[in-house]
């Protein structure tokens, strides 16, 4: 089987490096892909979101199955494109990625159909938004309606700061379309965790939980980031959790979208906020999320290109998807300056093979690309590096150990990855 993977983030890394091991898979394909990816895959320099560019290729190398990593490229309708030419795909049609790609959607889909999350309200005039603020208790959260590459959530603990927000977006149109709209949601105290699931539209099939951090310094402080490490399995869901989360969050969102004709086939990722034991969704993606992909899809025990396939041709309730009983922890090392300005461009030292000698480790490239003989720094996020064990003390170790072997100027990272769940389970 040819297979295509769209994207070159540490998320696609991991996805090329897992369908790599698969026996169906004869030839692999990353657009554009980077440094790390090239060693398992043949890197096609097509542009994520340059969907006719990319239907081409799928269509002239004969590919069998593309799979799709960011949201962008769902978002512009990668999958009805190539669903019009035939061709097999992982990931959401258009209308189906709304649920990431509007925030106000997703809201209301929730709401008419219970599922738990914060109370909201949309505005897309600067003036009432402010009014409703003034009045509104702290703190209080502001959200840009679109996909804004994770910047576009607002924690406010002060008036001015959430009228900053809104003005900011709503008037000063800092996220352009994104923004035209924003919610003011009611803020949630708990603990955040991430439940992404396969489905097929009918059946859903939820992996292991993960945990992200997503702010850049230790101890949960500075801007939010993409996200700079992550843990699975996340002992604080525990199998009855779990089992709440598919059943009052993952199945009826599921079965809303396609009961209002906008099925769900592949990744659905649910953010969740764990207050008093009940999960509230924060958010929905569209896909898998980076960087718990580098944490849950080494412990996929079953071959991904089985599950992909049984998604996109409907029939995941025919497929028994297996775990390995391991832990996974990922430390991303960032450029100085991420998430804001960053320079690029700069040598990297030390990187081991995508899988360390020792076998106790995995080395996903994010930003990465090569110079010559060099691998260098391209994005805020260079490298995210997974330890695994049995125990997540252990995997929490081997990634540590890993990631310090690998060096490049200004060079950040946090070093509390995973430090709560263990202090919680000790
Ligand atoms: P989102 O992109 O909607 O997941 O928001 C980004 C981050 O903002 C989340 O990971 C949370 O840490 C925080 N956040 C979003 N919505 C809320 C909320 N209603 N209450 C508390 N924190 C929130
Ligand atoms: N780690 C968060 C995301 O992928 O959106």
């Amino acid at each position: 089987m040819k297979v295509l993977v769209i994207g070159s983030g540490g998320r696609e890394h991991a996805l090329v490096w897992k369908l790599a091991q698969s026996p169906r898979v004869s030839a692999l394909f990353c657009a554009p892909g980077n440094a790390g990816i090239e060693s398992e895959a043949r890197c096609v320099p097509i542009a994520t979101e340059d969907i006719p560019k990319l239907k081409a290729f799928a269509v002239s190398e004969g590919i069998d199955l593309t799979v799709v990593g960011p949201e962008g490229s769902l978002a512009l309708g990668v999958a009805d494109e190539f669903r019009k030419a035939k061709l097999k795909l992982f990931g959401p049609t258009r209308g189906a990625a709304e649920i990431e790609s509007s925030k106000i959607f997703a809201k209301d889909l929730m709401t008419r159909h219970q599922i738990p999350t914060a109370s909201a309200r949309s505005f897309d005039r600067v003036e009432p938004a402010l009014d409703y603020l003034a009045h509104h208790p702290l703190p209080v959260v502001v959200k840009a309606e679109g996909l804004a590459q994770g910047k576009g959530v607002v924690v406010a603990t002060t008036h001015e700061q959430a009228r900053e927000a809104a003005t900011d977006m709503l008037e000063r149109q800092r996220f352009g379309r994104a923004g035209q709209r924003v919610l003011v949601e009611e803020f949630l105290d708990g603990a955040e965790v991430t439940v992404m699931a396969f489905t097929d539209g009918k059946t859903v099939v939820p992996m292991v939980a993960a945990q992200d951090h997503k702010r850049v310094g230790d101890g949960d402080t500075g801007p939010n980031t993409g996200g700079m490490g992550a843990y699975a399995p996340a002992p604080l869901v525990t199998p009855s959790l779990h089992a709440t989360i598919l059943r009052d969050v993952l199945r009826p969102i599921v079965d809303a979208l396609s009961r209002i004709g906008r099925p769900f086939h592949g990744v659905l990722y649910a953010g969740l906020m764990i207050a008093r034991g009940t999960p509230y969704v924060l958010e929905f993606n569209a896909r898998f999320g980076d960087p718990e992909t580098q944490v849950v899809l080494p412990l996929l025990k079953t071959d991904l290109v089985d599950v992909m396939e049984a998604v996109v041709e409907h029939r995941l309730d025919q497929l028994a998807i297996e775990w390995h009983q391991q832990s996974a922890v990922c430390v991303v090392l960032t450029s100085a300056g991420y998430p804001g300005s960053y320079q690029t461009g700069l040598p990297i030292h030390g990187l081991p093979e995508t899988e360390t000698s020792d076998d106790h480790a995995l080395v996903f490239h994010a930003g990465t690309r090569r110079e010559g003989q060099a691998i260098v720094t391209a994005g805020g996020r260079v490298v995210g590096v997974t330890g695994l064990a049995p125990r997540l003390a252990i995997a929490r170790e081997r990634a540590y150990k890993a990631a310090g072997t690998i060096s490049f100027e200004g060079r950040h990272f946090r070093s509390d990855i995973a430090s709560q769940a263990l202090q919680a389970s000790l």
